[in-house]
């Protein structure tokens, strides 16, 4: 089977955005490959986190993987702390990356774009999650629009190494959704839908009440026309909306287009809400399940011992390609 990696910070709540842009491909892949998906706190320690809030989105973000339908049984879900070749790895790899290269990451750019203060971590960040996707050899990597440039670099360093060491990394592939890579915020349909956004009226969390669902969306920005047609250039925040119902609903932008109109924007923002109730109500209802159940830590001990078992065998190899004396 073809392997595939992925992950998410334990920054904040997931939102609608990493549902559509991610995890529902994680979802969909992990009865055809080979699949690792973890929750990345060392990614989210580059910017502060306050211990306890850490902990809990940790679980959080753990126990919606599960929720959303991932099957322990099948995919291994575990932290990335808790292999320690992670860290390791992204060590070599940050020896072999280029401070050039990661001056030009915009996800650097922006997060560090104003501050006085930058954390050196924000910086070599992507060293890191390159060594996520290659400790497992992963073919495939599912992420939104945003972690492109990302995959590039981590496939650039894979060649690097390969060339400097010998064959020794697969180059990986992201596995990219055509429609919702990039869902934008609701109150500003330029900057992409975040979990770290200060104003929580921007997303929708994947853990917000159906009610306040409903309240963020009717609230959401659109343009002074009445027409819900698909035209990014034009009309962002009406495009942006027919993305995410048409990914909630299963319906094409087309049908969609179709469906509404000549009927305003009224009827559309309703029962697009409903769509998008209808997709998070049962994942939250099956995420207090979990959360109160207690099976939390034995799957995430299960999928450290599974993850740890492929990520240091990798690690060895380079260890030993590289010219570490192995004892
Ligand atoms: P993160 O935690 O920011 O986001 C997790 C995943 O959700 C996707 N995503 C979105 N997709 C569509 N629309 C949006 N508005 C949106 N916001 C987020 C992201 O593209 C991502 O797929 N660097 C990564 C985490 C990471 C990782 C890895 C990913 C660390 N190591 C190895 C893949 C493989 C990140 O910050 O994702």
């Amino acid at each position: 089977k073809p392997k595939v990696l992925s992950g998410m910070q334990p920054s904040g709540q997931l939102t609608l955005g990493n549902y559509i842009g991610a995890l529902q491909n994680y979802v969909k892949l992990q009865h055809t490959h080979d699949c690792f998906f973890m929750v990345v706190d060392l990614h989210a320690i580059t910017v502060a986190q306050e211990p306890a809030a850490l902990k809990e989105q940790s679980e959080a973000v753990a126990a919606l993987y599960l929720a959303a339908g991932l099957d322990p049984s099948v995919a291994t879900v575990f932290l990335q702390s808790t292999v320690p070749a992670h860290a390791e790895l992204g060590w070599m790899l940050t020896t072999l990356t280029y401070m050039g290269e990661l001056e030009r990451m915009t996800q650097f750019k922006d997060k560090s774009e104003g501050k006085e203060s930058v954390g050196a971590g924000l910086f070599t960040y992507p060293s890191l999650m390159a060594a996520d996707i290659l400790l497992y050899n992963a073919d495939l990597v599912p992420v939104g629009d945003d972690q492109k440039q990302h995959l590039e670099l981590t496939r650039d360093l894979a060649h690097r190494f390969n060339q400097r060491f010998g064959e020794t990394f697969k180059i990986p592939q992201p596995y990219i959704p055509e429609v919702g890579a990039r869902i934008m915020s609701l109150d500003d349909a330029s900057k992409k839908m975040s979990k770290s956004s200060p104003n929580a009226g921007s997303f929708i969390a994947m853990l917000d009440a159906p009610d306040v669902i409903r309240k963020k969306i009717s609230r959401a920005v659109t343009d002074s026309g009445r027409e819900v047609k698909y035209d990014p250039q034009n009309k962002p925040e009406v495009s942006n909306l027919l993305g995410i119902y048409a990914q909630c609903s299963g319906k094409s932008i087309a049908e969609l287009e179709a469906q509404y109109e000549g009927q305003g924007y009224g009827p559309f923002k309703k029962e697009l809400a409903e769509a998008v109730v209808s997709v998070l109500e049962p994942i939250q209802e099956r995420y207090r399940q979990i959360r109160s159940s207690g099976e939390l830590y034995d799957v995430l001990k299960q999928g450290k011992e599974r993850a740890a078992a492929e990520a240091e065998s990798m690690l060895k190899q380079v260890k030993e390609k590289m010219g570490f004396v192995l004892l």
